[in-house]
């Protein structure tokens, strides 16, 4: 899916012209993954745009640089403020922002040394749902990869690091090799995990599951919102360990994240899942996720934040 180009990225306090937004090749982060993102999403809603849960993404971001001790030379209010101006530089309504901190050139080998440097870079662009708005509507066909996320005690999965994209890679390039819209990963005991982007949720006779966080998962904020948003509706959902066989007679799955948003899941691994339509749960979230932003969900949680004229960087 291709990007339409927005005119500027800002970096390391400046903003940009979009193709002046360079890296050394000798960049630490492109020889070692050494980089921590987010993926945060503005929408076009009645009252105007809106940030969803940017101060959320902002603190996991800076949560992920801890995880690696990575000292980011900002704080949260400035790297949030550095958003709002990015998003009103570039006149836009609807976009999809990618804050990146990485390690920079300055120094060769392994560890970071003083000398590496840490960018701040976040680019803002139009980017339309990442399994397609068919997808959204009608679900889409997944394959269990023959890939693993990594064990606990490899490398933080809660960390959202551009290493730990690699994982991903393999298991989306693995499905759309077999012909599946996407993938589904286990973990190292075989229980079920994560999509490469996404998180799952299950529906098997009423209840509704998740991977608990001890199963190589993102702690995706999608998850962490559709879980409020079912709470609200008196469904409370389990986060446990869920076995593969589960997902062979689930009456529902669907798949959550910013960039995928709600997808249900129609097949896996070529079986039905349920009546091969999006069941009720799932539709139903999607109805209150999305009407967040037409306005028919009430935000009673002061998720979503309107673009301040901020000040402080230019
Ligand atoms: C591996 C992985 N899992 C889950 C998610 C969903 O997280 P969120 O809802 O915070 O976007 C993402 C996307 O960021 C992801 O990359």
């Amino acid at each position: 899916m291709s990007i339409k180009e927005a005119q500027t990225i800002w970096m390391d306090g400046k903003l940009v012209p979009w193709h002046e937004a360079q890296v050394h090749v000798l960049s630490h982060a492109l020889h070692y993954g050494t980089s921590v993102f987010e993926g945060i999403r503005l929408y076009e809603t009645p009252q105007g745009p809106l940030f969803f849960r940017l101060d959320a993404h902002i603190k996991r971001l800076f949560q992920s640089a801890r995880m690696y001790r990575i000292e980011i030379p900002y704080d949260v209010d400035q790297v949030m403020d550095a958003c709002h101006e990015l998003v009103k530089a570039n006149d836009l309504s609807n976009a999809y922002l990618r804050p990146i901190i990485f390690g920079g050139y300055g120094s060769m080998g392994l560890l970071p040394k003083k000398e590496t440097p840490w960018h701040l870079a976040i680019a803002a662009f139009e980017w339309p749902s990442l399994l397609g708005a068919d997808g959204i509507q009608g679900g889409v066909s997944v394959g269990i990869s023959s890939w693993r996320r990594p064990a606990p005690d490899t490398h933080p999965t809660l960390a959202k690091a551009g290493g730990n994209y690699l994982s991903s890679i393999l298991i989306c390039e693995e499905a759309h090799r077999n012909g599946y819209d996407e993938g589904l990963a286990l973990d190292i005991n075989g229980m079920v995990s994560e999509g490469p982007g996404e998180n799952l949720f299950v529906v098997r006779n009423g209840k509704v599951m998740t991977p608990g966080t001890c199963h190589s998962i993102l702690e995706g904020i999608t998850r962490d919102s559709v879980m409020q948003l079912l709470a609200e509706r008196g469904i409370q959902v389990e986060e446990t360990s869920i076995p593969r066989e589960y997902l062979y007679v689930a009456d529902e799955l669907f798949f959550t994240g910013t960039a995928a948003e709600v997808v249900p899941i129609r097949s896996l691994d070529g079986i039905q899942v349920g009546g091969g339509e999006p069941g009720p749960i799932t539709r139903q979230v999607q109805t209150d996720f999305f009407g967040l932003f037409n306005g028919s969900t009430p935000d009673r949680w002061g998720w979503l934040q309107p673009l301040l004229y901020a000040h402080a960087w230019f």
